[in-house]
């Protein structure tokens, strides 16, 4: 943490009296990125910046970006080339690239977008105000970005990735009364086909009482469901003397918070599924009972060049230990597909695990090769790309007959909901003038809509099951009355 940050973490406003400056900021990417842009936002709000709806209106514009997949990079470069003209003609605006593709890419992004004026990593993101003002003065185009995994000491690597978690915008989260809490940084799996590793650093975790003196921060708020973030969140552990905290232990701490209602975590590994932290979840009643799992492949020969560390039969294992304690619960996962060397039969066997974890949901990707991962080193990217179509589009018939057969399981029954607020689809014409369809989350984290209003926003809801697709629920609410904050009506999660 520079100087300059920790005098403005004090709370004060360091602009007061100048004209507010207007910032533009698009996210793209994992619920990492929604965090950091919250962070970003608030350290420039007290800058003097507010928000802009419009690009065109904005005096400095954001991209936080996305390295995962190439199609991600080309779409930011793609936007970047689009806003060259407008740059040109407002030399004045400031044009910054900041998140996991300028970590990865650094001087090229000011090869291929000369005009760029900032391209900060997501280990640098604390230094974003004191960049903005040396470009404001004239010092030219700035760039920070942390060090590579081996361009220094463990621990110079290490510093050079921060998190300046603290600083909290609730404007820019998904919904006021939702929170992500960044409990881990970076990841040290190295899975052979992920650049996470390069453009976020080693694992961290960060210490236990900042994460719950920032939780304690977020009821103050008036938050309700605290999601805990990281690249393997499952793994956390913070250790000072002979002290070892786990999630499980974080998991007990936050949920005595008064006001937090609803505790997730995103993203786990299966090797650290371990029995102990599903007791927690099983003993904790505002634990949310949904697991994001990546199985990535259902073939041992592809994990293993994935160097993902486990087996099917590990995977299956643990889906075994879930099953046992937490019966009820909804776990999804990730899968890549066309990954090098994959065949038709090791996509079968990807396809039989999904048939036989019958996951909630499941997210599929085409391969993508990424340069400076060992996958892009070793292997060759043989699988043609009309193949991964056919397979992703095949896994995710399978996958979406399954969901849609599971959810059919709720009809006629009763579930709580935390409201999110007016569905996508939202104002229908009813017979007495619009109405508004609601849209909310199970426990296990299935989506909800019903006919509702926008009173039901932030409270905790009954909702009757009568019909179900692959993706939603659709139920009604049994009284219109205002709702209070918890219902203990029995309900299934
Ligand atoms: N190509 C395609 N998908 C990828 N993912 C990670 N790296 C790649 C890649 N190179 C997927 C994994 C991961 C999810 C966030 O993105 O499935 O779990
Ligand atoms: Fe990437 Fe593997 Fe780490 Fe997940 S566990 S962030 S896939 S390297």
């Amino acid at each position: 943490m520079t100087q300059d940050n920790s005098q403005l973490m004090d709370g004060s406003v360091a602009v007061e009296d100048q004209p507010l400056k207007k910032l533009y900021i698009e996210t793209v990417g994992c619920q990492m990125n929604v965090l950091d842009s919250e962070m970003v936002v608030a350290s420039l709000r007290r800058q003097g910046y507010e928000l802009a709806d419009q690009l065109e209106s904005a005096d400095t514009i954001l991209f936080n970006t996305c390295s995962v997949r190439e199609n991600a990079e080309e779409k930011v470069y793609s936007n970047l080339s689009k806003l060259k003209k407008f740059k040109l003609a407002h030399p004045e605006k400031i044009l910054g690239v900041m998140g996991c593709m300028a970590q990865k890419d650094q001087q090229i992004v000011f090869d291929r977008a000369p005009y760029v004026d900032l391209v900060v990593g997501p280990g640098q993101l604390h230094r974003i105000p004191e960049l903005l003002t040396r470009i404001e003065s004239g010092d030219g185009s700035q760039m920070a970005v942390s060090l590579g995994r081996r361009d220094g000491s463990q621990e110079q690597i290490r510093r050079s990735h921060e998190t300046f978690d603290p600083l909290r915008d609730p404007s820019m989260r998904p919904t006021p009364f939702q929170a992500y809490l960044r409990i881990q940084i970076g990841c040290d799996k190295f899975c052979t086909y992920c650049i996470v590793p390069m453009t976020r650093g080693p694992e961290q975790g960060r210490p236990p009482e900042l994460i719950v003196e920032e939780a304690r921060e977020l009821a103050r708020q008036g938050c309700k469901e605290i999601t805990f973030l990281g690249q393997t969140v499952n793994s956390y552990r913070h250790v000072t003397g002979n002290h070892k905290t786990e999630l499980a232990d974080l998991l007990e701490q936050v949920h005595e918070i008064d006001g937090i209602e609803r505790l997730k975590f995103v993203t786990s590994y299966p090797k650290d599924m371990t029995p102990r932290l599903l007791q927690t979840v099983r003993d904790l009643p505002k634990c949310s009972t949904y697991l994001h799992v990546p199985a990535q492949s259902g073939s041992d020969d592809v994990l293993r060049r994935m160097k993902r560390g486990y087996t099917t039969a590990d995977y299956y294992d643990m889906m075994d230990r879930i099953a046992d304690l937490l019966p009820d619960a909804a776990v999804s996962s990730d899968f890549i597909v066309g990954f090098c060397g994959e065949t038709d039969e090791d996509f079968q066997k990807t396809v039989d695990l999904v048939q036989r974890c019958r996951f909630k949901n499941s997210f599929i990707f085409k391969y993508s090769v990424r340069p400076g991962t060992r996958g892009a080193d070793l292997y060759e990217d043989d699988v043609p790309d009309d193949v991964k179509s056919r397979r992703n589009n095949e896994l995710l018939a399978v996958q979406n007959a399954i969901s849609q057969e599971d959810n059919l399981k709720f009809l006629g029954q009763r579930m709580t909901v935390l409201v999110e607020g007016p569905s996508k689809t939202s104002v229908k014409r009813g017979e007495t003038g619009p109405v508004r369809q609601m849209m909310g989350r199970t426990n296990c984290d299935r989506i909800v809509v019903w006919e509702g209003n926008e009173r039901q926003t932030g409270n905790m809801l009954p909702v009757l099951i009568h019909d179900a697709s692959s993706h939603t629920l659709f139920g009604s609410v049994e009284t219109m009355e205002m709702t209070p904050s918890v219902v203990s009506l029995p309900t299934m999660t």
